[in-house]
């Protein structure tokens, strides 16, 4: 079983995930960790600066296609892999499910905060553009749909396990 959350950033993919590891007994990896250690930077934020936003693109297909290889996971992933098909399709080759995690913006603002690890929620106009754009993008990949707003970790957690058991996954 395979499993892979996406979401827009602060949509609580890594929680998520590291729930569901627990309750399933399944590995969880995060995509951003393995793009961090292939580019020996300390921050997403100094790939961003340094490398520039296109590196971290390419770094994050490497990690797509090293995961197509990996079964029994659960993938958490970076809000922007939806611009890169070739990712979603490394992602989901073999029994791949794509469960999307959807939040409001205002659900987002919220927990995201002022966190400044994030390069591209530094501008709140434009995260909001990214959303709106990226939404439709989230809609065709995903296998699932789950609402987080007003939601914990483990009801998200548990509407994932359940979809598993009925379609049998
Ligand atoms: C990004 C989301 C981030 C991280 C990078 C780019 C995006 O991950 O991959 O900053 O394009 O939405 P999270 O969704 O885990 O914040």
């Amino acid at each position: 079983m395979k499993i892979i959350l996406i979401g827009f950033m602060g949509a609580g993919k890594t929680a998520v995930a590291k729930k569901l590891s627990k309750k399933l007994d399944l590995p969880a990896v995060e995509m951003d960790d393995l793009i961090l250690k292939k580019s020996g930077r300390k921050s997403i934020n100094e790939i961003f600066a340094r490398d520039t936003e296109l590196h971290f693109r390419e770094l994050e297909i490497e990690v797509a296609k090293n995961l197509k290889k990996q079964d029994n996971r659960i993938i958490s992933t970076g809000g922007g892999i939806v611009m890169n098909k070739i990712i979603i399709d490394y992602l989901k080759a073999g029994s791949g499910k794509i469960i999307f995690l959807k939040s409001s913006f205002s659900e987002i603002k919220k927990r995201v905060g002022n966190s400044k690890k994030r390069p591209l929620f530094k501008n709140r106009k434009t995260a909001l553009e990214l959303f709106n754009f990226r939404q439709q993008l989230y809609r065709k990949y995903a296998d699932f749909v789950v609402r987080t707003d007003n939601k914990s970790i483990d009801a998200v957690a548990d509407e994932i396990v359940n979809y598993l058991l009925i379609k049998k996954i």
